[in-house]
């Protein structure tokens, strides 16, 4: 986890690695840090909690320079102190270093150096990195020989970016941990993610593992692992520095939930003519050899996973998804087994451990990811971008939505050319109305009482929320947004097991999400007047048309559409409903705590 920032040769290094981290605050906001070149100088200004306090610090001296390297921290070895916030620094002050990713052998390392006489000051694995390419200069090696030393001492993940004083170069390499560089007309970027310089430049290269960057204000020496130079074209980036700011709203999270409808039509753009698909990678006959489907992912990206599963069974196609953490009983994986990372970022720690173990056992690899050049896009045999544009707020929204329409498109292609696949009957109406769907989203915000009911249940005990069918994976989807950026518990459950054990936590304290949409939407109604009767308060989410009776308290409505569809509808009213108790209780809701965007560690 993580963010790291350089900026080489901008006439305001400060004020841009302060954007860039304000960018990547996403990526972790315990901590954050700047380090900048000025002749011989180097300035280091860090400090516990968020970028905010970080830039009041600075605003009474700011610190001058063209070069410079910043860092925002999610703690993972040390608590979030000034101490352990990054950059780290050698014993003499000399080298300069942030970093994202985890040195497994640090405590080899720390020992060897505090036996050599180098001093730590901070708890984090990091500090052995800048102390490690002093060791070496120590002992006659250049600044740059040095790093490549001690890069290749090394276990772990990482992206680095290193200053030394008396250069202005920036050394950079990555492992398993992503780095991007920008390019500006007049200077250069290095970041963990695309949005961080957005502002300054749209032209990036991404870096592969192994290879190394000196980038100086004049140019950039760009080497892959053997020391052969590299020689990659910048690319285009087609994302917007509009897209990645807030615009009109108060939160990123509300904005995203909002840009829904565009999200989705980005999403559909060019794969759906009336009623058929087409998936521009994904020409006939590519999944003829595919005699079973693994998903794996992650939090709202196993919810989505889910939706998938049952999609592909339905069509006569074993699947099963798994968290990915849980991803090990590999025993039937083999070359005809389609094994599908679904995963936003692209970057997620135990999604790209799950693809790595399903490569080394001889499956299919396939990723369904919103970041283009991100790891799981470089490492899977094949990608599929959900292309919802960027999303900066930390719980998952508008990307889930994209998602799932993503992978009903894949899970149709898988069944039509499978062998044992029998495409769904109803395809033409299906994604018809899979189409109309950013409009009827449109509808549904404009009409929401979202805010309204959220309202009402402001300092209840316990949220559940039931569904069942797709409506299940939307229910655990709910619980987790609302845990997520509340604070309050909630859980969520298929509808019929809450007779099974759940019931026993119903109390008049209680409020209850059912979710009536989708095909199954009568037999939820049932079980939320078994909690009903146990004094829960029943919020109902249902179908315009519907009659809902007694057992709701409130209802909130969705605009009819295709039953195994409605479901996405009914989760932009649980994303408002979180969104809006989190509001009224004044939680950090596009940070909530403890809590990342990108998470980068197992
Ligand atoms: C929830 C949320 C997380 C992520 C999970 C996987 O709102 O954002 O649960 O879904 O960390 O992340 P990706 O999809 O990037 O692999």
């Amino acid at each position: 986890m993580c963010g790291i920032i350089a900026c080489i040769g901008s006439d305001d290094a400060v004020g841009e690695l302060l954007t860039g981290l304000e960018n990547l605050e996403y990526r972790g906001y315990d901590s954050a840090g700047i380090a900048v070149q000025n002749g011989s100088d180097v300035t280091v200004r860090k400090r516990s909690g968020k970028i905010s306090e970080l830039k009041e610090d600075i605003a009474a001296a700011v610190p001058a320079g063209a070069v410079g390297i910043g860092h925002t921290r999610w703690s993972t070895h040390g608590p979030p102190t000034d101490e352990n916030a990054h950059p780290h620094t050698s014993q003499s002050g000399r080298i300069s270093v942030v970093h994202n990713g985890i040195i497994d052998n640090h405590e080899t390392l720390r020992r060897r150096l505090m036996d050599a006489g180098y001093v730590f000051e901070s708890d984090t694995d990091t500090e052995v990195v800048p102390q490690l390419i002093e060791y070496h200069v120590d002992r006659g090696a250049s600044v740059e020989e040095a790093f490549e030393r001690a890069v290749d001492e090394l276990e772990g993940s990482y992206a680095l970016a290193v200053m030394a004083e008396g250069t202005d170069a920036v050394y950079a390499t990555r492992q398993d941990s992503p780095l991007v560089l920008g390019v500006a007309d007049d200077a250069y970027y290095l970041a963990s993610d695309v949005p961080a310089f957005l502002e300054f430049t749209d032209r990036v290269v991404y870096l592969e593992d192994g290879e190394v960057v000196i980038v100086t204000p004049d140019g950039v020496d760009h080497r892959d692992r053997t020391g052969a130079a590299v020689d990659r074209d910048p690319e285009h980036v087609e994302w917007s520095a509009e897209e990645t700011g807030k615009g009109r709203f108060e939160h990123y999270m509300l904005k995203e939930i909002y840009a829904q409808p565009e999200a989705l039509r980005g999403t559909l753009s060019g794969r759906i003519d009336d009623g058929t698909v087409t998936l521009e990678s994904f020409p006939e006959g590519t999944f003829e050899d595919v005699d079973q489907v693994h998903l794996v992912a992650c939090g709202t990206s196993y919810h989505a996973a889910l939706c998938a599963e049952r999609q592909l069974v339905r069509a006569g196609i074993p699947a099963s998804t798994t968290r990915a953490s849980e991803y090990f009983d590999l025993q039937t994986v083999d070359e005809r087994t389609l094994v599908v990372a679904v995963t936003q970022s692209g970057e997620t720690a135990d999604t790209l451990s799950a693809l790595r173990r399903a490569a080394a056992a001889g499956g299919r690899t396939l990723a369904v990811t919103n970041v283009v050049g991100s790891t799981v896009s470089r490492e899977a045999d094949d990608v599929l971008y959900i292309r919802a544009g960027p999303e900066i707020g930390v719980a998952a929204t508008k990307t889930f939505t994209s998602q799932v329409a993503t992978l009903a498109m894949l899970t149709h292609r898988i069944a039509q050319g499978a062998e044992r696949g029998t495409p769904r009957e109803d395809a033409a109406a299906f994604f018809r109305e899979l189409a109309r769907l950013p409009d009827r989203i449109d509808e549904l915000l404009a009409a929401t009482a979202a805010e309204t009911v959220s309202r009402q249940h402001i300092g209840r005990q316990s949220y559940f929320f039931i569904g069942r069918d797709f409506e299940y994976s939307v229910a655990l989807e709910g619980a987790l947004k609302f845990k997520e950026i509340t604070y309050e518990h909630a859980e969520g459950f298929a509808s019929g097991e809450l007779k099974h054990g759940p019931l026993a936590l119903v109390t008049e304290d209680a409020t209850l999400f059912a979710l009536l949409t989708g095909a199954r939407g009568d037999e939820t109604r049932k079980n939320a007047e078994e909690a009903k009767t146990r004094g829960a308060t029943v919020v109902a989410v249902a179908p315009e048309g519907m009659e809902v009776g007694e057992v709701a308290d409130e209802i909130l409505r969705v605009p009819d559409t295709h039953p195994d569809l409605a479901g996405l509808l009914a989760n932009v009213q649980l994303q408002l409903i979180s969104y809006h108790t989190a509001y009224g209780l004044g939680r950090e809701i596009d940070k909530p705590r403890n809590l990342a965007k990108s998470v980068t560690v197992e």
